[in-house]
């Protein structure tokens, strides 16, 4: 990274304000070929857009944007692309049916005639693959990849369009950590051959192991580029945050068992494909209790948590909350039992994008006091409400008539939060909590729930992040293929076996 050489990409002084928010500041931030630059920052901070003005989704204000020290003007990601510059989106753009090379083709034009371009790119992509250690059938559909596959499908498309500057904004949000694994892997093999990468995630650590450099924005302004030999966790958080950030919070002892808010008997739940997805599993949480299920994505936690809040129906077994069965009820009636769901996927299940945050807020209490009165909304009451959630919850902007689809993903899902925490539930039931939110969003996120089984309430936290389990519950259960395979107290918490058996090994 020597200052003297021409970076792949300078972007200088770039501005942009949306309504009532200075989104980006005059920023400056320039990449270098063979290098991996994370850019860092609270949710909101302006990462995204920033990406998104690079890629041709969002024009700027005003600033400049320079490719090998020649200015570009960059109206649409066609342009993007010409200018060798790539993105892969958290929601991937695959076809299902069609295959790798017939996704990673369409829209492009091989030279050549019609009979040979298909063996052209079957060749060319095969390349690829080869030379960057892709570990990917070029020839199978796409549907039947794994998640992280198909992000690699993404960067092969990336690559394929000629691009040597790829943007990947929260790519290891939606992977197992052993597919993280395997992109890091990756991306050290596209840095070794030149490619300039530009990284966004939350995740502190693995953006300390495996950045060259790290730029963190705050509220749309530069705060630094630093290295990352030169920095730790904390560092970095407060540089982000503007204050100190607690990883690990006090966790009071549990007050022991009292009475079964849960109690889950020999259920049994199938997937989509008619599997059996849940296999027969009893489960017991108490109040004040935080029950943590680790295991990695897939083996039938979704399905589990679905049946729970009524999304799905079991073949078989009983549900019961507070001693009374709610087997087969349907989500509205199980919510109106005084259970919150934090869900898995914010933008299809948490949110209604379309709507306002107020409206979002209120989504399950229109209907009632003090929202309506003698049939007619109270417009006025339920702004004033939504205000207040969003200040407890640090929404931003705390502006509850904005659109869901314009807040920053973090502040969507603390809008879910701000939701399902205030109405006082007597279980939580918490998919991935903090996907996707910054270390400042999760410290709160974490005291939320803490808070809430300090005033009784049974949490059932499902989570792939091991860490995140560890850290708030008082019994962890691994779920692998279906079953519960292991249980333990926080005091007979071993890491080594809980990672045994999340892989599905035998521990005696
Ligand atoms: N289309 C839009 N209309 C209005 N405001 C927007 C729009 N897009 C983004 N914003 C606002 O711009 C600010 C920056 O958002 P951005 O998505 O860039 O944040 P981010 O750093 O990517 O955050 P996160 O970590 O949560 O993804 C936020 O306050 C957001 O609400
Ligand atoms: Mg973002």
């Amino acid at each position: 990274m020597t200052t003297d050489k021409i970076p792949l990409l300078e972007m200088r002084e770039i501005t942009k304000r949306f309504p009532g928010i200075l989104a980006n500041d005059h920023i400056n931030f320039s990449v270098y070929a063979g290098e991996i630059h994370s850019l860092l920052g609270e949710n909101g901070a302006g990462k995204s857009t920033l990406m998104n003005i690079l890629y041709g989704l969002v024009a700027p204000d005003s600033g400049k944007v320079f490719v090998r020290g020649k200015e570009v003007r960059i109206h649409s990601p066609l342009d993007a692309i010409d200018k060798g510059i790539g993105m892969v989106h958290q929601h991937f753009m695959l076809v299902d049916r069609l295959s790798v090379v017939e996704n990673v083709v369409i829209g492009t034009k091989p030279p050549g005639y019609p009979a040979f371009r298909k063996e052209a790119a079957v060749k060319r992509i095969s390349q690829l693959i080869e030379e960057y250690g892709f570990d990917i059938d070029a020839l199978m559909p796409v549907h039947l990849l794994s998640v992280g596959q198909q992000q690699r499908v993404e960067i092969i498309k990336a690559l394929y369009r000629g691009a040597d500057l790829l943007i990947l904004d929260e790519p290891t949000a939606v992977l197992t950590p052993p597919e993280v694994v395997d992109l890091f892997r990756l991306l050290r093999n596209l840095r070794q051959a030149g490619h300039g990468i530009i990284f966004i995630s939350h995740k502190l650590n693995e953006t300390l192991e495996n950045s060259d450099q790290i730029t963190v924005i705050r509220q749309g302004k530069v705060v630094n580029t630093v290295l990352p030999q030169n920095i730790d966790r904390a560092g970095l958080a407060s540089l982000m945050v503007g204050r100190d950030v607690l990883f690990d919070l006090p966790h009071p002892p549990y007050s022991g068992k009292q009475h079964a808010v849960l109690n889950i008997q020999n259920l049994k739940v199938l997937d989509d494909r008619k599997i059996e997805a849940v296999k027969d599993i009893s489960i017991e949480v108490c109040n004040g209790e935080v029950f943590g299920i680790a295991g990695v994505d897939g083996n039938g936690q979704s399905e589990l948590v679905e049946a729970l809040t009524g999304l799905r129906q079991g073949t078989g077994g009983k549900i019961m909350l507070g001693g009374v069965e709610i087997t087969g009820k349907s989500p509205g009636e199980i919510l109106a039992q005084g259970v919150a769901h934090i869900p898995e996927d914010r933008q299809v299940r948490g949110l209604v994008m379309g709507f306002r945050v107020d409206e979002n807020l209120i989504l399950h209490d229109y209907g009632r006091p003090p929202f309506t009165r003698r049939g007619l909304l109270q417009h006025k009451e339920i702004y004033r409400w939504a205000r207040q959630r969003a200040q407890d919850f640090d929404i931003r902007p705390p502006e509850p008539r904005l659109q869901a689809r314009q807040l920053s993903g973090g502040n969507q899902q603390k809008v879910v939060l701000a939701r399902e925490l205030t109405k006082n539930p007597r279980l939580i039931i918490a998919v991935p909590p903090t996907r996707g939110l910054d270390v400042g969003a999760t410290e709160y996120v974490h005291r939320a729930l803490l808070d809430a089984r300090a005033n009784g309430a049974a949490v059932l936290l499902v989570s792939t992040e091991l860490e995140e389990v560890l850290s708030l519950s008082d019994t962890v259960a691994v779920m692998y293929e279906g079953r519960i395979v292991g249980t333990m107290q926080r005091d007979e918490i071993d890491i080594t076996r809980i990672g045994l058996l999340m892989g599905g090994g035998h521990v005696d």
